[in-house]
C-alpha cells in the first residue's frame, strides 16, 4: 500500500505527478492561499509526510496530531515555521531546500540593494506620475555603489553570494558570523568585522542569517544607531530579525538613510504599515528566491526530500540530523 501524504498548496503538475508516482497524494488546492488550520489538522491525522510552505506553522499541535508522520519537507531553506524539537522528540525527519535557491537569492538581494541605493523604484514613479519636468542637477540623487562598504551579517551561502556579486561592483567588503571563515576571507577577499565596527563602517548592511528566537530584534534600536547616516539595511532573510519599530524612526529622524526589505514580521505586511508610507524604502513581497527555474528546482527538491525519507533513504536536506 502506498504511503499518504498532504501537500499544504497546489504545486506545479510535474512535481505533482513525481510525488504521486509514490504516494496518495491530499493537496490543498482550493485558492492560492495557506491552508486554514481545521483542514490541516484534519488532513494530517493518518499521513506519513507532509509537504510544506514557509506559510505553514508546523508547531508541536500538528506533529502531534499526526502519529504515523515521518517526515516534513519544507519547501524553503529557512525553516523557522516548524517546531524542530517537537519534531525530533517524535523521530520525524525535517528536511529544507538549501543551495538551489543561493544565487537567486543573492541576485534579489543585489537588486534590492541597488535599488534602494539609486532610488529606483521612486524614480520609475515620479515619472509615470507625470512629475518629470526637467534634468535638474541634484534630482533623485542616491547613495554610491562602487567604491561604498557592504557589512554583511551571517556568511552562509547566501552572504557567500551577495559578498561576489559586491566584489564585481568595487564595493570593500566586511562580514560578521558567529564563527570566522579564514578561507573565505582569502577566497572572496572580505574583512571580519566585529557586529559594532561593521555597524558603524558599512554604507549598506545586509542581513543574511537564518531567523530563531535568539535572533529576534537582532538589528535594534541600539544597533541602528551605530549606523553611518548615509548607511542602507537590506534584509532578504526574515522579518523578525529587524525590529520594525526602531527601523521605522531611524529612518524618520534621518539616522540612516534607507532600507531595502523582502520580508516583514508579518506576512503579509498590511499597506498600512509605517515603513511603507516612506519613500526611501523599497519593499518586496518575500520573492527573494522567485525565479521560474528556482521554485521548480525548490519544489523537486521538497518532493525528493519525501520520496527518500518514506522509501527508506536518507533524506537529501536534513535539518535535524
Ligand atoms: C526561503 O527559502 O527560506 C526563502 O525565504 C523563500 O525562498
Amino acid at each position: 500500500m502506498k504511503s499518504s501524504i498532504f501537500i499544504t498548496r497546489k504545486l506545479p503538475e510535474a512535481i505533482v505527478k513525481s510525488l504521486e508516482h509514490h504516494f496518495e497524494i491530499k493537496m490543498w488546492e482550493e485558492e492560492d492561499t495557506p491552508v486554514p488550520r481545521s483542514v490541516l489538522l484534519k488532513e494530517i491525522q493518518d499521513v506519513e509526510g507532509i509537504y510544506c510552505l514557509l506559510t505553514d506553522t508546523i508547531d508541536e499541535e500538528v506533529i502531534k496530531g499526526a502519529p504515523n508522520l515521518k517526515v516534513i519537507s519544507n519547501m524553503a531553506v529557512g525553516f523557522n515555521n516548524i517546531d524542530i524539537q517537537a519534531a525530533e522528540q517524535q523521530g520525524i525527519v525535517v528536511t529544507n531546500t538549501p543551495g538551489v535557491l543561493t544565487e537567486t537569492t543573492a541576485d534579489l538581494t543585489f537588486t534590492l540593494l541597488m535599488s534602494t541605493a539609486r532610488r529606483i523604484v521612486e524614480a520609475s514613479d515620479y515619472l509615470r506620475n507625470g512629475n518629470w519636468d526637467t534634468w535638474s542637477p541634484m534630482l533623485l540623487t542616491g547613495q554610491e555603489i562602487h567604491g561604498s562598504t557592504l557589512g554583511i551579517i551571517g556568511l552562509g551561502r547566501i552572504g557567500e553570494a551577495v559578498a561576489k556579486r559586491a566584489k564585481g561592483f568595487g564595493m570593500n567588503l566586511l562580514y560578521y558570523n558567529r564563527t570566522r571563515k579564514f578561507e573565505k576571507e582569502e577566497e572572496i577577499g572580505i574583512q571580519y568585522a566585529d557586529l559594532d565596527t561593521l555597524l558603524k563602517e558599512s554604507d549598506f548592511v545586509c542581513v543574511m542569517i537564518p531567523y530563531s528566537p535568539k535572533v529576534h530584534h537582532f538589528i535594534g534600536k541600539d544597533e541602528l544607531a551605530l549606523m553611518k547616516p548615509n548607511a542602507i539595511v537590506i534584509n532578504t532573510s526574515r522579518g523578525g530579525i529587524v525590529d520594525e519599530e526602531a527601523l521605522y524612526e531611524s529612518l524618520v529622524n534621518k539616522q540612516i538613510w534607507g532600507a531595502g526589505l523582502d520580508v516583514f514580521e508579518e506576512e503579509p505586511v498590511s499597506t498600512n504599515h509605517p515603513l511603507l508610507s516612506l519613500s526611501n524604502v523599497v519593499t518586496l513581497p518575500h520573492i527573494g528566491s522567485a525565479s521560474v527555474n528556482t521554485r521548480l528546482k525548490m519544489a523537486q527538491l521538497a518532493a525528493d526530500n519525501i520520496i527518500h525519507v518514506l522509501n527508506d533513504k536518507s533524506p537529501l536536506t536534513p535539518v535535524n540530523s
